[in-house]
Protein backbone atom coordinates (compact mmCIF):
# COMPACT_ATOMS: atom_id res chain seq x y z
CA UNK A 1 0.00 0.00 0.00
CA UNK A 2 1.68 3.20 -1.35
CA UNK A 3 2.01 5.72 1.69
CA UNK A 4 -0.73 8.48 1.57
CA UNK A 5 0.70 11.94 3.27
CA UNK A 6 -0.39 12.41 6.99
CA UNK A 7 -3.47 15.12 6.94
CA UNK A 8 -3.23 15.92 10.25
CA UNK A 9 -0.11 16.91 12.29
CA UNK A 10 -1.24 16.75 16.39
CA UNK A 11 1.93 16.80 18.52
CA UNK A 12 0.98 14.39 21.55
CA UNK A 13 1.07 15.93 24.57
CA UNK A 14 3.51 13.50 26.07
CA UNK A 15 5.07 10.37 24.12
CA UNK A 16 2.75 7.36 23.96
CA UNK A 17 4.89 5.22 21.82
CA UNK A 18 8.26 4.39 23.94
CA UNK A 19 7.40 0.78 24.06
CA UNK A 20 10.38 -0.69 25.93
CA UNK A 21 12.19 -3.77 25.19
CA UNK A 22 11.20 -4.98 21.50
CA UNK A 23 10.50 -8.31 22.83
CA UNK A 24 13.91 -9.64 23.68
CA UNK A 25 14.08 -12.47 25.03
CA UNK A 26 10.40 -13.58 25.29
CA UNK A 27 9.83 -16.88 26.38
CA UNK A 28 7.00 -18.74 25.53
CA UNK A 29 5.39 -21.46 27.36
CA UNK A 30 6.24 -24.90 25.96
CA UNK A 31 4.01 -26.81 24.19
CA UNK A 32 2.39 -30.18 25.71
CA UNK A 33 3.67 -32.48 23.44
CA UNK A 34 6.58 -34.42 23.90
CA UNK A 35 8.03 -34.80 20.42
CA UNK A 36 8.16 -32.06 17.47
CA UNK A 37 5.36 -32.91 14.68
CA UNK A 38 7.13 -33.61 11.26
CA UNK A 39 8.94 -31.07 9.56
CA UNK A 40 5.50 -30.27 7.09
CA UNK A 41 2.69 -30.21 9.38
CA UNK A 42 5.05 -26.96 11.53
CA UNK A 43 3.09 -23.76 11.12
CA UNK A 44 5.01 -20.92 9.53
CA UNK A 45 7.16 -18.99 10.98
CA UNK A 46 6.53 -15.10 10.97
CA UNK A 47 7.99 -13.78 8.07
CA UNK A 48 6.27 -13.96 5.03
CA UNK A 49 5.14 -12.05 1.40
CA UNK A 50 1.58 -12.60 2.94
CA UNK A 51 1.13 -13.06 6.95
CA UNK A 52 -0.24 -17.07 8.11
CA UNK A 53 -3.07 -18.24 9.62
CA UNK A 54 -5.16 -17.40 6.59
CA UNK A 55 -4.70 -19.98 4.08
CA UNK A 56 -3.33 -22.45 6.96
CA UNK A 57 -5.12 -24.97 7.76
CA UNK A 58 -6.99 -24.41 11.00
CA UNK A 59 -4.87 -25.58 14.30
CA UNK A 60 -7.04 -26.65 17.50
CA UNK A 61 -7.64 -23.05 18.68
CA UNK A 62 -8.05 -19.47 17.95
CA UNK A 63 -7.74 -16.15 20.18
CA UNK A 64 -9.47 -12.72 18.92
CA UNK A 65 -7.65 -9.93 20.16
CA UNK A 66 -8.97 -6.58 19.71
CA UNK A 67 -7.49 -3.13 20.75
CA UNK A 68 -8.03 0.64 19.87
CA UNK A 69 -4.96 3.14 19.46
CA UNK A 70 -5.31 5.26 22.35
CA UNK A 71 -8.10 8.14 21.43
CA UNK A 72 -5.96 10.99 21.94
CA UNK A 73 -3.45 9.76 19.44
CA UNK A 74 -4.30 11.64 15.67
CA UNK A 75 -2.90 12.22 12.95
CA UNK A 76 0.71 12.26 11.91
CA UNK A 77 1.17 11.80 16.14
CA UNK A 78 -1.06 8.52 15.57
CA UNK A 79 0.91 6.93 12.78
CA UNK A 80 3.91 7.16 14.48
CA UNK A 81 2.05 5.41 17.84
CA UNK A 82 1.27 3.10 15.27
CA UNK A 83 4.21 2.54 13.28
CA UNK A 84 5.72 1.75 16.85
CA UNK A 85 3.97 -0.54 18.36
CA UNK A 86 3.72 -2.23 14.95
CA UNK A 87 7.27 -2.12 14.50
CA UNK A 88 7.89 -3.80 18.43
CA UNK A 89 5.25 -6.42 17.50
CA UNK A 90 6.98 -7.55 14.58
CA UNK A 91 10.24 -8.01 16.22
CA UNK A 92 8.24 -9.74 19.12
CA UNK A 93 6.54 -11.88 16.87
CA UNK A 94 9.74 -12.94 14.36
CA UNK A 95 11.60 -14.03 17.57
CA UNK A 96 8.28 -16.10 19.63
CA UNK A 97 7.55 -17.73 16.42
CA UNK A 98 10.53 -19.07 15.33
CA UNK A 99 10.73 -20.71 18.60
CA UNK A 100 10.83 -24.66 19.08
CA UNK A 101 8.07 -24.16 21.16
CA UNK A 102 5.81 -21.97 19.12
CA UNK A 103 6.23 -24.46 15.77
CA UNK A 104 5.28 -27.09 17.61
CA UNK A 105 1.74 -25.96 18.55
CA UNK A 106 1.82 -24.29 15.07
CA UNK A 107 1.29 -20.78 16.22
CA UNK A 108 -0.01 -18.59 13.80
CA UNK A 109 -0.44 -14.10 14.35
CA UNK A 110 -2.73 -12.60 12.19
CA UNK A 111 -2.20 -8.72 12.40
CA UNK A 112 -5.37 -6.44 10.90
CA UNK A 113 -6.33 -2.45 11.02
CA UNK A 114 -9.99 -1.43 11.33
CA UNK A 115 -12.00 0.48 9.19
CA UNK A 116 -12.30 4.42 11.45
CA UNK A 117 -7.85 3.98 11.80
CA UNK A 118 -6.90 5.10 8.55
CA UNK A 119 -9.14 8.44 8.08
CA UNK A 120 -8.27 8.90 11.92
CA UNK A 121 -4.37 8.82 11.17
CA UNK A 122 -4.36 10.88 7.90
CA UNK A 123 -3.75 7.82 5.99
CA UNK A 124 -4.60 6.38 2.76
CA UNK A 125 -7.51 3.18 3.13
CA UNK A 126 -7.62 0.64 1.44
CA UNK A 127 -10.69 0.29 -0.79
CA UNK A 128 -12.24 -2.36 0.52
CA UNK A 129 -12.10 -1.61 4.18
CA UNK A 130 -16.00 -0.04 5.10
CA UNK A 131 -17.42 -0.96 8.40
CA UNK A 132 -20.25 -3.46 8.12
CA UNK A 133 -23.79 -2.18 7.40
CA UNK A 134 -26.41 -3.49 9.67
CA UNK A 135 -28.16 -6.66 9.70
CA UNK A 136 -31.23 -7.85 10.21
CA UNK A 137 -31.65 -9.77 13.70
CA UNK A 138 -28.30 -9.02 14.63
CA UNK A 139 -28.26 -7.83 18.50
CA UNK A 140 -24.66 -6.41 19.08
CA UNK A 141 -23.13 -5.71 21.80
CA UNK A 142 -20.64 -2.78 20.89
CA UNK A 143 -18.39 -4.22 23.51
CA UNK A 144 -17.51 -7.33 21.76
CA UNK A 145 -17.77 -4.93 18.36
CA UNK A 146 -14.69 -3.20 16.30
CA UNK A 147 -10.98 -2.11 17.29
CA UNK A 148 -8.26 -0.46 15.39
CA UNK A 149 -6.44 -3.27 15.37
CA UNK A 150 -7.15 -6.99 15.79
CA UNK A 151 -5.27 -9.82 16.05
CA UNK A 152 -5.61 -13.37 15.30
CA UNK A 153 -3.63 -15.81 17.33
CA UNK A 154 -4.04 -19.49 16.65
CA UNK A 155 -1.94 -22.44 17.88
CA UNK A 156 -3.01 -25.74 19.35
CA UNK A 157 -2.63 -25.27 22.99
CA UNK A 158 -4.15 -22.14 24.64
CA UNK A 159 -0.76 -21.28 26.31
CA UNK A 160 0.97 -20.41 23.45
CA UNK A 161 -1.75 -18.20 22.54
CA UNK A 162 -2.39 -16.72 25.89
CA UNK A 163 1.30 -16.25 26.58
CA UNK A 164 1.97 -13.99 23.11
CA UNK A 165 -1.47 -12.43 23.89
CA UNK A 166 -0.12 -11.11 26.79
CA UNK A 167 3.47 -10.32 25.32
CA UNK A 168 1.39 -8.24 22.58
CA UNK A 169 -0.25 -6.24 25.48
CA UNK A 170 2.27 -5.62 27.57
CA UNK A 171 4.06 -4.62 24.33
CA UNK A 172 1.79 -2.06 23.48
CA UNK A 173 2.22 0.11 26.32
CA UNK A 174 0.06 3.02 27.03
CA UNK A 175 -0.49 3.13 23.14
CA UNK A 176 -3.11 0.79 23.20
CA UNK A 177 -6.40 -0.06 25.28
CA UNK A 178 -7.51 -4.05 25.01
CA UNK A 179 -11.25 -3.66 23.41
CA UNK A 180 -12.03 -7.46 23.37
CA UNK A 181 -10.98 -10.73 23.38
CA UNK A 182 -12.91 -13.81 22.11
CA UNK A 183 -11.57 -17.80 22.19
CA UNK A 184 -12.33 -19.99 19.94
CA UNK A 185 -11.83 -23.99 19.78
CA UNK A 186 -12.28 -27.41 17.13
CA UNK A 187 -13.79 -29.78 19.06
CA UNK A 188 -10.96 -32.03 20.55
CA UNK A 189 -12.27 -35.13 17.99
CA UNK A 190 -11.02 -33.54 14.99
CA UNK A 191 -8.39 -35.16 13.60
CA UNK A 192 -7.08 -33.23 11.30
CA UNK A 193 -8.43 -35.81 8.31
CA UNK A 194 -11.96 -34.81 8.46
CA UNK A 195 -13.63 -31.33 8.71
CA UNK A 196 -14.29 -30.44 12.23
CA UNK A 197 -17.92 -30.18 13.02
CA UNK A 198 -19.34 -27.21 14.51
CA UNK A 199 -21.78 -26.80 17.63
CA UNK A 200 -24.46 -27.82 15.58
CA UNK A 201 -23.53 -31.00 15.08
CA UNK A 202 -22.19 -30.93 11.51
CA UNK A 203 -19.11 -30.55 9.54
CA UNK A 204 -18.11 -27.04 8.94
CA UNK A 205 -15.61 -25.87 6.89
CA UNK A 206 -16.07 -28.52 4.08
CA UNK A 207 -16.44 -25.94 0.75
CA UNK A 208 -13.92 -23.63 1.05
CA UNK A 209 -12.11 -22.16 -2.09
CA UNK A 210 -9.50 -24.05 -3.84
CA UNK A 211 -5.62 -22.29 -3.40
CA UNK A 212 -6.49 -20.95 -7.17
CA UNK A 213 -9.65 -19.00 -6.00
CA UNK A 214 -8.42 -17.75 -2.82
CA UNK A 215 -5.81 -16.07 -5.69
CA UNK A 216 -8.89 -14.66 -7.18
CA UNK A 217 -11.24 -13.88 -4.38
CA UNK A 218 -9.58 -13.89 -1.27
CA UNK A 219 -5.89 -11.97 -2.33
CA UNK A 220 -5.51 -8.74 -2.93
CA UNK A 221 -2.00 -8.49 -3.68
CA UNK A 222 -0.82 -9.50 -0.24
CA UNK A 223 -3.62 -8.01 1.87
CA UNK A 224 -6.72 -9.47 2.60
CA UNK A 225 -9.94 -8.67 5.02
CA UNK A 226 -11.23 -10.33 7.66
CA UNK A 227 -14.84 -10.55 8.78
CA UNK A 228 -15.35 -11.48 12.58
CA UNK A 229 -19.05 -12.37 13.97
CA UNK A 230 -19.62 -13.83 17.37
CA UNK A 231 -22.51 -15.76 16.37
CA UNK A 232 -25.02 -17.03 19.25
CA UNK A 233 -26.28 -20.61 18.34
CA UNK A 234 -29.84 -21.79 20.09
CA UNK A 235 -28.55 -25.35 20.41
CA UNK A 236 -31.10 -26.49 22.62
CA UNK A 237 -34.00 -25.63 19.60
CA UNK A 238 -31.69 -26.88 17.26
CA UNK A 239 -31.02 -30.02 18.62
CA UNK A 240 -34.19 -30.91 20.03
CA UNK A 241 -35.25 -31.15 15.88
CA UNK A 242 -35.56 -34.41 14.50
CA UNK A 243 -31.95 -34.80 11.88
CA UNK A 244 -33.81 -35.03 8.77
CA UNK A 245 -34.98 -31.20 9.71
CA UNK A 246 -31.45 -30.34 10.98
CA UNK A 247 -30.45 -31.72 7.71
CA UNK A 248 -32.69 -29.32 5.62
CA UNK A 249 -32.15 -26.13 7.36
CA UNK A 250 -28.38 -26.98 6.97
CA UNK A 251 -28.95 -28.31 3.36
CA UNK A 252 -26.09 -31.12 4.40
CA UNK A 253 -26.15 -34.19 5.42
CA UNK A 254 -25.43 -34.36 9.20
CA UNK A 255 -23.26 -37.63 8.73
CA UNK A 256 -21.44 -37.10 5.69
CA UNK A 257 -21.25 -33.67 5.29
CA UNK A 258 -22.01 -34.11 1.42
CA UNK A 259 -25.39 -33.03 -0.24
CA UNK A 260 -28.61 -33.84 2.12
CA UNK A 261 -29.45 -36.29 -1.10
CA UNK A 262 -25.96 -37.95 -1.64
CA UNK A 263 -25.55 -41.48 -1.93
CA UNK A 264 -22.42 -43.53 -1.07
CA UNK A 265 -20.11 -42.02 -3.56
CA UNK A 266 -20.76 -38.46 -2.27
CA UNK A 267 -22.47 -37.46 -5.09
CA UNK A 268 -25.76 -36.20 -5.33
CA UNK A 269 -28.41 -37.02 -8.22
CA UNK A 270 -29.59 -33.46 -8.38
CA UNK A 271 -25.85 -32.36 -9.11
CA UNK A 272 -23.96 -29.70 -7.57
CA UNK A 273 -22.55 -29.25 -4.04
CA UNK A 274 -26.24 -28.43 -3.12
CA UNK A 275 -27.54 -31.25 -4.43
CA UNK A 276 -31.55 -31.09 -3.45
CA UNK A 277 -31.10 -29.03 -0.95
CA UNK A 278 -33.83 -27.04 0.54
CA UNK A 279 -34.43 -23.25 -0.96
CA UNK A 280 -34.74 -21.98 2.65
CA UNK A 281 -31.60 -24.38 3.64
CA UNK A 282 -28.27 -22.52 4.35
CA UNK A 283 -26.54 -24.21 2.27
CA UNK A 284 -28.71 -22.46 -0.54
CA UNK A 285 -28.58 -18.57 0.32
CA UNK A 286 -25.03 -18.59 0.60
CA UNK A 287 -23.70 -20.60 -2.93
CA UNK A 288 -21.16 -18.64 -4.61
CA UNK A 289 -23.34 -18.92 -7.33
CA UNK A 290 -25.36 -16.28 -6.33
CA UNK A 291 -22.78 -14.08 -5.94
CA UNK A 292 -21.02 -14.89 -9.72
CA UNK A 293 -19.00 -17.36 -8.28
CA UNK A 294 -17.23 -14.76 -5.46
CA UNK A 295 -15.73 -17.03 -2.41
CA UNK A 296 -14.43 -16.58 1.07
CA UNK A 297 -12.21 -18.66 2.90
CA UNK A 298 -14.19 -19.55 6.04
CA UNK A 299 -11.81 -20.25 8.79
CA UNK A 300 -14.21 -20.18 11.93
CA UNK A 301 -14.17 -21.94 15.72
CA UNK A 302 -16.73 -23.17 18.14
CA UNK A 303 -16.93 -20.50 21.12
CA UNK A 304 -18.60 -21.56 24.62
CA UNK A 305 -18.64 -18.73 27.18
CA UNK A 306 -20.84 -20.39 29.77
CA UNK A 307 -23.65 -22.61 29.27
CA UNK A 308 -26.18 -20.30 27.81
CA UNK A 309 -23.40 -18.25 25.20
CA UNK A 310 -22.47 -20.93 22.99
CA UNK A 311 -21.76 -20.63 19.23
CA UNK A 312 -19.56 -19.99 16.04
CA UNK A 313 -16.69 -17.83 16.20
CA UNK A 314 -17.36 -16.93 12.34
CA UNK A 315 -13.82 -15.53 11.03
CA UNK A 316 -13.62 -15.03 7.08
CA UNK A 317 -11.46 -14.08 4.43
CA UNK A 318 -12.32 -12.35 1.66
CA UNK A 319 -10.92 -9.78 -0.68
CA UNK A 320 -13.67 -7.35 0.02
CA UNK A 321 -16.23 -7.54 3.25
CA UNK A 322 -19.04 -6.24 0.59
CA UNK A 323 -19.25 -10.11 -0.10
CA UNK A 324 -20.00 -11.17 3.50
CA UNK A 325 -22.99 -8.48 3.49
CA UNK A 326 -24.36 -9.96 0.18
CA UNK A 327 -24.08 -13.21 1.99
CA UNK A 328 -25.56 -12.17 5.41
CA UNK A 329 -28.52 -9.94 3.98
CA UNK A 330 -29.77 -13.71 1.57
CA UNK A 331 -29.03 -15.29 5.32
CA UNK A 332 -31.30 -12.62 6.96
CA UNK A 333 -33.46 -13.01 4.42
CA UNK A 334 -34.42 -16.52 3.19
CA UNK A 335 -32.48 -18.78 5.72
CA UNK A 336 -33.90 -21.08 8.02
CA UNK A 337 -30.69 -21.01 9.89
CA UNK A 338 -31.06 -17.38 10.75
CA UNK A 339 -33.97 -18.57 13.18
CA UNK A 340 -30.73 -20.13 15.06
CA UNK A 341 -28.40 -17.86 15.31
CA UNK A 342 -28.03 -14.48 16.68
CA UNK A 343 -24.86 -11.91 15.72
CA UNK A 344 -23.34 -10.57 19.07
CA UNK A 345 -20.15 -9.64 18.19
CA UNK A 346 -19.04 -8.01 14.91
CA UNK A 347 -15.45 -6.52 13.42
CA UNK A 348 -13.84 -6.34 10.01
CA UNK A 349 -10.02 -5.86 9.71
CA UNK A 350 -7.77 -4.91 6.34
CA UNK A 351 -5.26 -7.66 7.29
CA UNK A 352 -1.79 -6.42 6.40
CA UNK A 353 0.72 -7.45 4.05
CA UNK A 354 3.57 -9.87 5.53
CA UNK A 355 6.30 -8.76 7.32
CA UNK A 356 10.25 -8.70 5.97
CA UNK A 357 13.43 -9.03 7.40
CA UNK A 358 13.57 -4.71 7.73
CA UNK A 359 9.51 -4.47 7.09
CA UNK A 360 7.73 -4.37 9.45
CA UNK A 361 3.69 -4.98 9.45
CA UNK A 362 2.64 -1.79 7.93
CA UNK A 363 5.26 -0.54 6.28
CA UNK A 364 3.24 -0.01 2.86
CA UNK A 365 0.55 2.17 4.80
CA UNK A 366 3.06 3.79 7.23
CA UNK A 367 6.22 4.44 5.44
C1 LIG B 1 -25.04 -19.02 11.88
C2 LIG B 1 -24.01 -19.83 12.05
C3 LIG B 1 -23.50 -20.65 10.91
C4 LIG B 1 -23.38 -21.99 10.88
C5 LIG B 1 -23.70 -22.94 12.01
C6 LIG B 1 -22.88 -22.35 9.59
C7 LIG B 1 -22.66 -23.63 9.15
C8 LIG B 1 -22.32 -24.00 7.87
C9 LIG B 1 -22.21 -25.34 7.40
C10 LIG B 1 -22.46 -26.59 8.26
C11 LIG B 1 -21.87 -25.31 6.11
C12 LIG B 1 -21.70 -26.53 5.18
C13 LIG B 1 -20.33 -27.12 5.30
C14 LIG B 1 -19.28 -26.31 4.61
O1 LIG B 1 -19.30 -26.18 3.39
O2 LIG B 1 -18.43 -25.77 5.31
C15 LIG B 1 -21.72 -23.93 5.75
C16 LIG B 1 -21.36 -23.47 4.51
C17 LIG B 1 -21.19 -22.14 4.22
N1 LIG B 1 -21.49 -21.06 5.02
FE1 LIG B 1 -22.17 -21.14 6.90
N2 LIG B 1 -22.69 -21.21 8.84
C18 LIG B 1 -23.05 -20.15 9.63
C19 LIG B 1 -23.01 -18.83 9.28
C20 LIG B 1 -22.57 -18.36 8.09
C21 LIG B 1 -22.45 -16.97 7.75
C22 LIG B 1 -22.75 -15.79 8.69
C23 LIG B 1 -21.98 -16.92 6.48
C24 LIG B 1 -21.68 -15.70 5.66
C25 LIG B 1 -22.44 -14.62 5.67
C26 LIG B 1 -21.81 -18.27 6.01
C27 LIG B 1 -21.32 -18.63 4.78
C28 LIG B 1 -21.16 -19.92 4.34
C29 LIG B 1 -20.63 -20.27 3.05
C30 LIG B 1 -20.14 -19.28 1.99
C31 LIG B 1 -20.65 -21.66 2.96
C32 LIG B 1 -20.15 -22.52 1.79
C33 LIG B 1 -21.22 -22.66 0.77
C34 LIG B 1 -20.68 -23.29 -0.50
O3 LIG B 1 -19.60 -22.91 -0.96
O4 LIG B 1 -21.38 -24.17 -1.06
N3 LIG B 1 -22.18 -19.11 7.01
N4 LIG B 1 -22.02 -23.15 6.85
Amino acid sequence: MPKAKNAVTGVPTRRRVLIAGAGLGLTVTACTRDAGPPEDARGPGFHGLRQAGVTTPRQATALLLAYDLDPALRGAAGARALKAVLGTWTHALAETLGSDGSRAARLTATLGIGPALPARLGLRAPAALRDLPAFTGDRLDPDRCGGDLLVQLCADTTDVTEAIAATLTRLAGEALYPRWRQDGFLPPSSDGTTTPRDLLGFEDGTANPTPEECERWVWSGNATCLVVRRVHLRLEDFARLPVHRQEEIIGRSRSTGGPPDAGRDGRSPAGGPEGSAPPRSHVRAVSPRLDSGARMLRRGYSYADGPTDQGLLFLAFMRDPALFARVQRRMAAQDELSGFAEARGSAVAYILPGARPGRPLGAELLD
